[in-house]
C-alpha cells in the first residue's frame, strides 16, 4: 500500500457518518472507524462502509491476554479491515498471538500496528503511574521494535517521529501518523502538530486526519487539499 490520507470519522452515529461519506460522490476515501462509532453502531457500521467501498483501519486498541486478543482480532479480521490495532504494551505475546487470529482462512490477513505510549501520557504520568523511569522516546523507540519483532506491519505514532521509527525498525515498518493540520489552521486538543506537506517529508506513510477535514465547510475539498499536499 502506498501512501494515504485516512480520515477519523469521530462521529457517534451512524446517520452522522454515511451523511458525511455521503458528500464524497464517486470518491472513496480511506477512514478510520474508532471506538465512540464502533461501540454506538457495532460491527455493522464496518460492514455497511466496507460494502460502500471504502478501506477501513479499525481503531480499538486491543489490550488483554494473548488468547482473548487471539479470538477477538479473528472476529475483526472475518469484518474484512484493512488494519487494525493494539497497545504494544500488551507485550510481544500477545502481539504474537493477535497476528495469528487475525490470518484469515485464505491465508491473507489486515495490517496490524502498534499504539506505542498515547499522546495523553508524558514523562511525568508515566513515571508516577506506570512506574517507567526512561525518558518517553527511547520508551517509544523499545515499543515499537517489540512490534516490529514480533512481526507487526507498523506504529501509530507522531511524524515527528516517523524518521527515527524507520532507521529503527526498516523502512518497510508503516508509521501512521495523526496530529496533522493545516498551516494556519486550529490546532484544537493536538498539542505537536505537522501539515500534510511535513508529515510527506518526514516520511509518514499514512497520515489520519480528522476534524481538519470532518469539521471543514467543505470536507471535500479538505480532504483532496490533504491528498494533493501528503499523496500527490
Ligand atoms: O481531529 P483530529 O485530526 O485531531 O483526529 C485525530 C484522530 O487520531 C483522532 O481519532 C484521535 O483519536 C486519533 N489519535 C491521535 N493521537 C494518537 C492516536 C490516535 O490523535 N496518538
Amino acid at each position: 500500500m502506498g501512501k494515504d490520507v485516512i480520515i477519523a470519522c469521530d462521529f457517534d452515529s451512524k446517520e452522522k457518518t454515511l451523511a458525511f461519506l455521503d458528500q464524497f460522490q464517486g470518491e472513496k476515501p480511506f477512514v478510520k472507524i474508532g471506538m465512540e462509532l464502533y461501540y454506538a453502531e457495532g460491527p455493522a457500521i464496518v460492514r455497511e462502509i466496507k460494502a460502500r467501498g471504502h478501506r477501513i483501519f479499525l481503531d480499538l486498541k486491543l489490550h488483554d491476554i494473548p488468547n482473548t486478543v487471539k479470538k477477538a482480532m479473528a472476529v475483526l479480521s472475518g469484518l474484512d479491515v484493512d488494519i487494525c490495532n493494539l497497545h504494544a504494551a500488551g507485550t510481544r505475546p500477545m502481539m504474537e498471538a493477535a497476528l495469528e487470529g487475525l490470518r484469515r482462512p485464505d491465508g491473507t490477513r489486515p495490517l496490524l500496528i502498534a499504539v506505542t505510549q498515547l499522546t495523553s501520557t508524558d514523562e511525568e504520568t508515566m513515571r508516577r503511574d506506570l512506574l517507567i523511569d526512561r525518558p518517553l522516546d527511547q520508551v517509544v523507540m523499545h515499543y515499537a521494535r517489540t512490534a516490529a519483532q514480533a512481526g507487526l506491519d507498523g506504529v501509530v505514532c507522531s511524524p515527528l517521529e516517523a524518521g527515527k521509527v524507520h532507521e529503527a525498525c526498516g523502512r518497510q515498518f508503516l508509521t501512521v501518523t495523526p496530529g496533522v493540520r493545516f498551516a494556519g489552521g486550529d490546532t484544537g486538543d493536538q498539542k505537536r502538530v505537522t501539515t500534510p506537506a511535513r508529515a510527506k517529508e518526514l516520511g509518514s506513510d499514512y497520515i489520519v486526519v480528522g476534524r481538519p477535514i470532518t469539521a471543514a465547510e467543505d470536507p471535500v475539498a479538505a480532504w483532496k487539499r490533504c491528498v494533493a499536499e501528503f499523496v500527490d
